[in-house]
Formats: structure tokens, C-alpha cells, sequence
């Protein structure tokens, strides 16, 4: 800690938000500020604005306690995002060249970036450089994603949060789909890329006072159409109104995305198909077409993501934790990492943080395991379901002023 002395420190947020990712800003900013930090710096709108100089002193803006708990609970990322892939370092040493001075400018210590697997890849290339050049900045990973599929972590702030909501909104729309004595599908698109894990907190919605959702459609199982029908076919026989939760992620056999059936997906910077809506839509109007019943779309699309009014306690307390832990081993000296957790007990469950090399972090994606999918491929495991139902544990609610709840905004 001690070459650590009268520097500062700079935070950034990348990639989809989630309805957590504040309250690791605020651990990152409390923590810095409790070790003595002279100035704790945002990036707007992640690695992108920092490379416009666009930054904050983030002891401006965030000056009560009041402030904290408000960051706590506002959705969203506070400093803005990006998804903004730094090209390699051999090809454009210059964009570094132009990073590091900034960096230097600001008299900045270390530098933490909240993300998912692309924003580990930045965290991975700056802490490269700096090794490179010799400089004493480090660089540490928080990690974010509603998507779950992060390495070496055993989940993911943002998770828990957008699993609660899915399970809680499911179980309403449920309640709503059996109001009338007719045939129904109801399908349900949820997001999470190319891991189900996210589809699969559907599983959640099940209890002794809810059916759940009958199948669970994830993009490690390739879907047969024909198959699908058949089964949506089967289950009518024994019940009226049919749940179907399915991923946007959703793949035929020859790789292809549902979704692309419809239209064709943009391409982003990372070269993951962006914006992969329209799979229960597809899924929807195939069964309206073929079974000739009632079919009904719903796409959660981003207020899964959004939705902190519902946001699972668990998960805010860890996001803080996981921001916390950071910037404790950016003041260890360490660099190169990303805050992982690490599930010491299931019952009860316990999880503590410590620090994964960011290399093998970056750009990887974790898919739900195939033996935590049921064999038919059309449901998850016991095992999934005891996975995830301690991340959804207890609420914080919002603070409500005039009927709605309060959030706090960079002006
Ligand atoms: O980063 C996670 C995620 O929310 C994915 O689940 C989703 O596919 C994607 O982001 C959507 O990206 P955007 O916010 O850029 O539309």
C-alpha cells in the first residue's frame, strides 16, 4: 500500500447494464475512499469517454451517505457505458500511448472496469501494456453480466437480480395466462447471448403455489422445430395454458439463431450478433400457424436487466463486495485480476471473494453445464435450480418519494 500514497483512482462501467452495477460503483468509490484515495475518477461512457477525456471526479457528485444508498438502488450504469473492443496492442500501440497518458495526467493508481467477458478484454490489454511500459498503474476486473457466463467466478453481480425478476414476473404472468378456459402458449424471450443460465432462473418461478414454466429452452441445446411442436402438442393434452421460457439465444441445429429467421442480426464490435430479439415472437406465430391456438410473445428484453424495484439484496450486497474486494487488491499490489466468487457452502450458503487472473476471463463464455440440463433438453436440473435460488435471497426496496422510487442520475 505504501507506494500507493496521495494517488487516485478511476472506475469505468462497459457493456449491458444491469440493475446492480451501481452498487459495485459504490463499492469501488467507498472502498477507495476508506483507503485513503485522493480522488476517486469515472470514466463516462467506459474505456471509449476515458480515450475523449470525458471523466468525473466522482467526490463531486457523490457527497452524502443518502447519495451512496440511492447509487445503490438506481438501475443502470451511472457513468454511462460502452462496447468499445481496444484493438491489439500491436497493431495500434498508439491508442495505449494515448490511454496511458491520460492515466497519467489524472495521477491515477489504479484503474477498475465493471463488466462482463469483453470488458475483462480491456481490463487484460491495459494491464499488458502497463506491464510492458513498467507502470506502476494497476488494473483490476469487477465483474457484471445479467448473462452469468463469466469464468472462473461461480456467478455474476447482475444475475441474481435479473433472476428474480424472471422468476417473480413469470409466476405473474402465469396467474394472468390461465384466466381463460381455451388453449394458450405463452412464450417468453429472455436475454442472455449465448448461455442459458438467465433462462434457466425460469425454473424459479415453480412452487407448491405455481406450475412454472413447462419448458425451458436454452442456447446450449440445439432446437428442432418439428420436435418443439410435438412436444407443445403433448403437453395440451394434459393442460390448457402452456409456459414456455426460451432464450434469445436459441440455436438450430446448423448454428443458425432462431431470431435469424425473422431478420438478420447486426454485428458488434466484439462480433457477437447484437440485439438478438424476435425468438419468441418466431416461436409464437410457428405454434399459431401449426397447433392453431392461442399464441402470445412476451419479450422481457431489458427490463429483465433494469428492474430494481425486484433486485435481489443478495446480489446488491455482493456487486458492493465484489467492488470492494477490487480496490483492496489494487492497493495489495495486485493487477491483472478480476474479483471472483467463490461458493464456500450451499446450505447456507456462503461466498467469498478473491482475486482470477483476467486472462483466462476475457472473451470466454461459460455455458450452463449439459448435465445441469434435464436429458430431453426442454428443462433444467434440481441441481440448476439449488445453483441459483441463493441468488435470488431477499430484497432491498427502493427509496420511494411521491409514489416512485428515487434514483440518482450523472447531470
Ligand atoms: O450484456 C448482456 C446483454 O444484456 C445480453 O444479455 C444481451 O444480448 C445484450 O446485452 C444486449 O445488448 P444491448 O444492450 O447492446 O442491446
Amino acid at each position: 500500500m505504501a507506494n500507493f500514497a496521495g494517488k487516485n483512482v478511476i472506475v469505468g462501467q462497459s457493456g449491458g447494464p444491469t440493475a446492480v452495477i451501481n452498487s459495485s460503483l459504490a463499492g469501488v468509490y467507498q472502498t477507495a475512499k476508506e483507503l485513503e484515495a485522493k480522488k476517486v475518477y469515472g470514466m463516462k461512457y467506459g474505456i471509449e469517454g476515458l480515450l475523449n477525456s470525458q471523466v468525473v471526479d466522482l467526490g463531486s457528485v457523490l457527497q452524502s451517505h443518502m447519495d451512496i444508498e440511492l447509487l445503490k438502488r438506481t438501475p443502470s450504469s451511472y457513468l454511462g457505458s460502452c462496447r468499445y473492443k481496444l484493438p491489439s496492442m500491436e497493431e495500434k500501440p498508439e491508442v495505449y500511448e494515448k490511454l496511458f497518458a491520460i492515466l497519467e495526467k489524472l495521477e491515477i493508481g489504479a484503474c477498475f472496469y465493471i463488466g462482463g467477458n469483453d470488458s475483462m478484454d480491456t481490463i487484460n490489454k491495459l494491464s499488458a501494456w502497463g506491464a510492458k511500459i513498467n507502470s506502476p498503474i494497476r488494473f483490476i476486473g469487477v465483474p457484471k453480466t445479467i448473462d452469468n457466463d463469466l469464468e472462473l467466478t461461480d456467478h455474476t453481480p447482475g444475475f441474481g437480480s435479473a433472476a428474480k425478476y424472471i422468476a417473480t414476473i413469470l409466476k405473474e404472468i402465469i396467474r394472468d395466462s390461465t384466466v381463460y378456459d381455451l388453449r394458450s402458449v405463452t412464450v417468453v424471450e429472455i436475454m442472455g447471448r449465448n448461455a442459458g443460465w438467465l433462462t434457466g432462473a425460469a425454473c424459479l418461478a415453480k412452487g407448491d403455489d405455481c406450475d412454472g414454466a413447462d419448458m425451458i429452452l436454452l442456447p446450449e441445446v440445439a432446437l428442432d422445430p418439428e420436435d418443439f411442436l410435438k412436444k407443445v402438442d403433448e403437453l395440451q393434452k394434459h393442460k390448457s395454458s402452456v409456459i414456455v421460457a426460451v432464450s434469445e439465444g436459441v440455436k438450430l441445429a446448423d448454428g443458425r439463431y432462431v431470431c435469424e429467421l425473422v431478420s438478420e442480426a447486426k454485428i458488434d464490435a466484439f462480433g457477437h450478433k447484437a440485439a438478438l430479439s424476435g425468438t419468441g415472437r418466431y416461436l409464437a406465430d410457428l405454434i399459431s400457424s401449426r397447433i392453431g391456438c392461442k399464441a402470445r410473445a412476451i419479450e422481457f428484453s431489458t427490463l429483465q436487466r433494469c428492474a430494481a424495484h425486484v433486485a435481489s439484496r443478495t446480489d446488491i450486497t455482493e456487486a458492493y463486495q465484489a467492488g470492494g474486494a477490487a480496490v483492496k487488491a489494487a492497493f495489495d499490489g495486485q493487477t491483472g485480476k478480476m474479483a471472483a466468487f467463490k461458493r464456500a457452502s450451499e446450505i447456507p450458503y456462503q461466498c467469498h471473494v478473491e482475486m482470477v487472473d483476467v486472462c483466462d476471463v476475457a472473451n470466454k463464455e461459460k455455458p450452463v453445464p449439459r448435465s445441469w440440463i434435464t436429458e430431453d433438453g426442454y428443462n433444467v436440473t434440481d441441481e440448476f435450480r439449488a445453483y441459483v435460488r441463493p441468488l435470488i435471497q431477499a430484497e432491498l426496496t427502493p427509496i420511494y418519494i411521491d409514489g416512485t422510487p428515487r434514483h440518482i442520475c450523472l447531470k
